[in-house]
């Protein structure tokens, strides 16, 4: 149940965190938070820069999504080999966009780079949809209780 909740929210935020991304750049605000890690007020949102700043945030709450969920997966007996990988390969892909995402502003929006990012957003969208879909795949906790076989006496 964990498991089936933390992908479904990790899918979910980083739907919602590729719309921002292709509103930040098809709306060419994507210089207006021109610092890394931060934005000129540090912490605090302004609306020169709310949209840059929203996506930073929904970016760092993915990320950390996708690595809780990781973590659980490698944790669980249950989980096949599948669903290890492409939650480390999703995990591996938040760090590098984060990476990415620095590069792109110290490189004043380089073509590469931005194309790069839309590239591994890609990666790590199929990736957690792999690993959403193995989660559901998985015998439920009471059904595994309900097989158990009888101790012998
Ligand atoms: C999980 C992390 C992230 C994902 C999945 C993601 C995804 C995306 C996507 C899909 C776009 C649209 C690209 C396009 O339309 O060509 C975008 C744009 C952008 N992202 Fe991210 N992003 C992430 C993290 C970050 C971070 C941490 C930064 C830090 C500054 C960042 C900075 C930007 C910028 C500046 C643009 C606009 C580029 C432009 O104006 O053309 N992203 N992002």
């Amino acid at each position: 149940m964990l498991l089936k909740t933390l992908s479904v929210a990790s899918l979910c935020s980083l739907f919602v965190l590729i719309f921002i991304g292709g509103y930040v750049s098809a709306s060419g605000v994507g210089l207006t938070c021109p610092h890394w890690p931060l934005c000129p007020a540090g912490l605090v949102p302004t609306n020169e820069f709310i949209i840059e700043y929203f996506h930073r945030s929904v970016a760092a709450t993915t990320a950390l999504l996708v690595i809780v969920t990781m973590a659980f997966t490698l944790r669980s007996k249950s989980t096949p080999s599948g669903m290890k990988m492409s939650s480390m390969i999703a995990s591996g892909a938040a760090i590098g966009q984060i990476s990415l995402g620095a590069a792109v502003i110290v490189e004043r929006l380089h073509a590469t780079l931005v194309t790069t990012h839309l590239g591994l957003g890609l990666v790590m969208f199929s990736m957690t949809l792999i690993t959403t879909m193995y989660a559901y795949k998985l015998p439920r906790e009471d059904t595994k209780k309900r097989i158990r076989l009888p101790e012998p006496k």
